[in-house]
């Protein structure tokens, strides 16, 4: 029996058992905190920006003025994607999910900047670059595909956000709306070891590119029970459609022990920082835009779940409010978990960094329950 097989007992999910060392966030799920690099995420989502962030988080230290204009016209540069990756993505089927065009979109450009040097700081640098700079745009770039549009290419006198937006309509989104987006993906670029992050980590620890690190995280996000839940939050909003259906709408789900999407976290057992910092944000965009029925509907069902289930520790998590944000930003459902991923590669690249410094292969064991020994039947006795 090895050291870890003597201290280690199997944990469904790996519940509570630490895979790593890391320095770039940290979570207290009982007092509801989360710290980037050690600067908490309100301060981040107040004064940050969300490339000033991943600046952080990746190279670990904020930039100055300098280092931040370096990074931005370097990510600005490098936005555009190869006409012949957008030629392999007009190939994938419109009805695809977009994640899906991502995923593929994102391992693809493995192909084009395959020379892997990851003990050289320029190779790391760049690759962080690219993919920073092009998975906006070829999310942007299926969504067009996908309605029958050509893509719309990145505007260069727009900044990471406003440009995103920009990409999905062709106009410059007002200054609160491109503020409001940048701040969601601040809250959403890192969360320690999460389920993605993990997928991630195991994929870096084979030394193989960064696209196919990014490439399986976003595979790993695509989940409902992950990054796709932020989705089946409005699709939820929309079956209980009235405020007198919450309640029998939350009964049935206790009852069928179903779960209910939004609502809890293996680390949360209290209502996510992000969620209220994210409902803040959806009641500054209705404030300006005016009401929305599902809203109302959401603020009524975390009241009753709270009720109903606060004993348990199931409070709203970071897709509760995300959802609501972004219908109320006019963007479609579809690329809300996209949009998520967009966030997520700048925490993702900050621990494939941090693991290459440190790298072991992954290789877990398991418990053994089948047979031993056990007799080949021939074909014609089975
Ligand atoms: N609705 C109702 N009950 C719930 C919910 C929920 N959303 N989440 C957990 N519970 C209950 C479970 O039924 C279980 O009850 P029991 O002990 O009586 O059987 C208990 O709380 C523990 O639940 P688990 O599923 O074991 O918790 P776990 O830590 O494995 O799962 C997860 C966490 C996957 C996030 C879960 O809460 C869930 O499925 N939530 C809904 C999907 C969702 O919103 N996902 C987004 C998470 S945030 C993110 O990934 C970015």
């Amino acid at each position: 029996m090895t050291a870890a097989t003597k201290i280690c007992e199997y944990q469904p999910g790996l519940e509570g058992i630490p895979a790593t060392k890391s320095s770039i966030s940290y979570v207290d799920g009982t007092k509801g905190i989360i710290e980037y690099r050690g600067i908490p995420l309100e301060q981040l989502a107040k004064k940050s920006s969300f490339l000033e962030t991943a600046y952080l988080l990746i190279w670990g230290q904020l930039p100055n003025e300098t280092q931040l204009e370096e990074f931005a016209t370097e990510v600005r540069f490098h936005r555009r994607i190869k006409y012949r990756i957008r030629d392999m993505m007009k190939c994938f089927p419109e009805t695809g999910h977009p994640m899906d065009a991502l995923q593929t979109s994102a391992a693809a450009l493995g192909l084009f900047y395959s020379r892997r040097a990851l003990d050289d700081p320029e190779y790391i640098r760049k690759a962080v670059v690219r993919l920073i700079a092009k998975i906006p745009t070829m999310v942007a770039a299926f969504h067009q595909m996908h309605l029958g549009h050509d893509p719309i290419q990145p505007h260069d006198s727009l900044d990471y956000a406003a440009n995103f937006l920009y990409m999905l309509t062709e106009k410059r989104p007002h200054a609160l709306e491109a503020k409001i987006f940048d701040v969601c993906l601040t809250l959403h670029a890192e969360h320690t070891i999460n389920t993605s992050t993990f997928s991630a980590m195991v994929t870096a620890s084979t030394l193989t590119d960064p696209y196919a690190v990014v490439a399986s995280a976003v595979g790993t996000l695509a989940g409902p029970l992950h990054g796709g839940a932020n989705e089946e939050v409005l699709s939820m909003l929309e079956e209980i459609g009235l405020i007198d259906n919450v309640l029998p709408y939350v009964e049935e789900c206790i009852a069928h022990k179903k779960k209910i999407m939004g609502f809890g976290h293996r680390v949360y057992k209290v209502k996510d920082p992000r969620a209220k910092i994210l409902q803040e944000l959806a009641q500054q965009l209705l404030n300006e835009k005016g009401c929305d029925k599902y809203y109302d509907l959401a603020l009524e069902l975390e009241k009753v779940v709270e009720d109903k289930l606060g004993v348990k520790g199931i409070y709203p998590n970071v897709d509760f409010y995300s959802g609501l944000v972004y219908r109320k930003l006019g963007i479609p459902r579809k690329l809300f978990t996209p949009i998520f991923a967009i966030a997520r590669v700048a925490g993702w690249l900050a621990h494939w960094k941090e693991q290459l410094a440190v790298n072991r292969i992954f290789r877990p064991t398991q418990v053994y329950t089948g047979e031993h020994n056990a007799p080949y039947i021939p074909m014609a006795e089975r």
